[in-house]
């Protein structure tokens, strides 16, 4: 991962490959911009004498400086001072790196906006210093991301920056730095849900979860095959009967240093579905690939216990994976089939495509076990989610009124988006079973509410927020700072989220 750091200095002394100046369009905060990038290009660029830029969001200027050899000059137009927002700097650290990726600059100074050095304070309304410099660093961190493992040629075309160093009247910042630890689970995250279904199966994301049991106070368990049947989780055994790999059920914990108040317990349920072709109902082939990511709600979970640990989160976290691979094997689950999960409750198999309620139900089930303040499953559930939110906004539901409204607040902070959908009673016929307790498909119409609604019926007595990331865990399109393939979703938003709980 790219170096992050702090630094008092201003950016005429700075040797790195690239100086970041950013600039606002506010009149007088630019001819001040301006100035500087003369003065540290050593020429005024003519873009700017032409007016072809005049700092607006997203417009950038880059020169070669006549006083340093080999260094470049970036400015990066960041629109008006009072539309400043957490998103907007996110999005200059990131434009920021791919300026250097394209150039191949090994080492970045950005001047950090709000700042002496950029052009003195913001509004008082603005964000605080440490904000401003986590959002710089976490859009920046976020952007130099790649998944390229794989690929085993032209390792030469392939450039990553080392380091991105922000300049500011004075260092410190600490926890601008501790942004790292929450991008090191993101990319954990995205690791995982990038990783091809031939590497990744039910006990291999068993592995992944054991190793996070070398982070201080994690905990790790897992069950096999054998124990889940004697357990009774028979949604999780009859998903993963179809394939030759054997499912498995991961519980993690992460116990919290003695803080002042008994910890209160956070359940965190994630959707480890390895492959998802649809079984016998299978899917049409056309993307089935994005399947090999139907594990992303795993990933988050696996990516917040990580940070939790790094940054000594005084919530005590369990993580519960129900972990299989959906295939058509010659054993594999029916339409017509009954399944009994964990707590005695049947449903009926109408289509096993619908698979991730069906392994989700005999985890929140267990959840019940760990007597929780509150349970919150991220599963990528459901197509309709992408039908009713497309690619932008995470599907939310539950019954925990007062955490879904922070898990908002936590939304518009991280900018990982949630909207909630209703779980009105009168939807939960269209999962009436005539042979069993309950269907594991609702007909045409609202899938992300009767796939919730199905849940729901497995959640007995706590308070429960389900997050359906169909349509956020896996990017068709890049944008600044999240690549094509699986996007991390969750993790930051639940960190944010943890962080900020209140539970009165
Ligand atoms: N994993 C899929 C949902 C999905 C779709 C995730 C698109 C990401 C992108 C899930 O298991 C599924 O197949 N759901 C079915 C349910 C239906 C059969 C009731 C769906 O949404 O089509
Ligand atoms: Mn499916
Ligand atoms: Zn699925």
């Amino acid at each position: 991962m790219m170096r992050t750091a702090v630094r008092s200095l201003p950016p005429e002394k700075s040797t790195a490959k690239l100086v970041v100046l950013p600039m606002f369009e506010d009149k007088e905060r630019f001819r001040a911009a301006a100035t500087r990038l003369q003065r540290l290009a050593g020429i005024m660029p003519p873009q700017v004498t032409s007016k072809v830029f005049t700092g607006k969001r997203g417009q950038t200027v880059l020169v070669p400086s006549t006083r340093r050899n080999e260094q470049l000059i970036l400015g990066l137009g960041m629109g008006t001072v009072t539309a400043l927002t957490r998103e907007v700097l996110r999005k200059t650290g990131a434009a920021a790196v791919s300026s250097a990726i394209s150039v191949k600059a090994g080492t970045i100074a950005c001047v950090e906006p709000g700042s002496e050095l950029e052009g003195g304070e913001l509004p008082a309304e603005a964000l605080t210093t440490e904000e401003i410099a986590q959002s710089l660093a976490e859009g920046a961190l976020l952007a130099a991301y790649r998944f390229d493992k794989y690929q085993t040629r032209n390792a030469d075309e392939r450039f990553a920056p080392a380091e991105f160093m922000m300049l500011a009247a004075s260092a410190g910042r600490a926890a601008a730095l501790a942004r790292g630890a929450e991008c090191a689970g993101v990319f954990l995250a995205r690791d995982l849900a990038n990783i091809p279904g031939n590497d990744l199966f039910p006990d291999v994301l068993a592995r992944e979860a054991r190793a996070l049991g070398r982070h201080p106070r994690v905990t790790v368990t897992v069950f096999d095959e054998k124990k889940i049947a004697r357990l009774g989780m028979g949604g999780l055994i009859g998903v993963a009967q179809g394939s030759a790999h054997a499912p498995r059920f991961i519980i993690l914990e992460y116990t919290p240093r003695k803080t002042p108040k008994k910890a209160r317990t956070v359940v965190l349920v994630g959707k480890g579905v390895t492959f998802d072709s649809g079984g016998i109902s299978i899917k049409p082939s056309a993307n089935m690939g994005e399947m090999k990511m139907d594990m992303s709600g795993a990933a988050a979970v696996l990516g917040t216990i990580q940070v939790a640990s790094a940054q000594h989160l005084p919530v005590h976290l369990v993580g519960l994976i129900p972990a299989a691979e959906n295939l058509p094997g010659s054993r594999a689950l029916k339409p017509g089939d009954i399944l009994k999960h964990l707590n005695g409750m049947t449903s009926e198999i109408e289509n096993t495509d619908a698979e991730g309620r069906l392994i989700l139900a005999d985890a929140l089930v267990y959840a019940g076990r760990f007597s929780p303040d509150l349970v919150i499953d991220l599963a990528t559930l459901t197509g309709a989610v992408v039908v009713a939110l497309g690619h932008f906004t995470t599907g939310m539901l539950g019954t925990a009124d007062d955490a879904m409204r922070q898990m908002e607040e936590a939304g518009r902070r991280t900018y990982e988006r949630v909207w909630q959908l209703p779980l009105f009673e009168e939807y939960e016929r269209l999962i009436k079973s005539d042979v069993a307790d309950v269907r594991n498909t609702g007909g045409r119409w609202a899938g992300a509410i009767t796939a919730a609604l199905f849940l729901k019926k497995f959640t007995g007595t706590y308070p429960w927020v389900h997050l359906d990331i169909a349509g956020t865990a896996i990017v068709e399109e890049p944008s600044e700072y999240i690549q094509k393939g699986g996007s991390g979703v969750g993790v930051r938003l639940l960190v944010d989220f943890l962080h900020h709980w209140n539970n009165q």
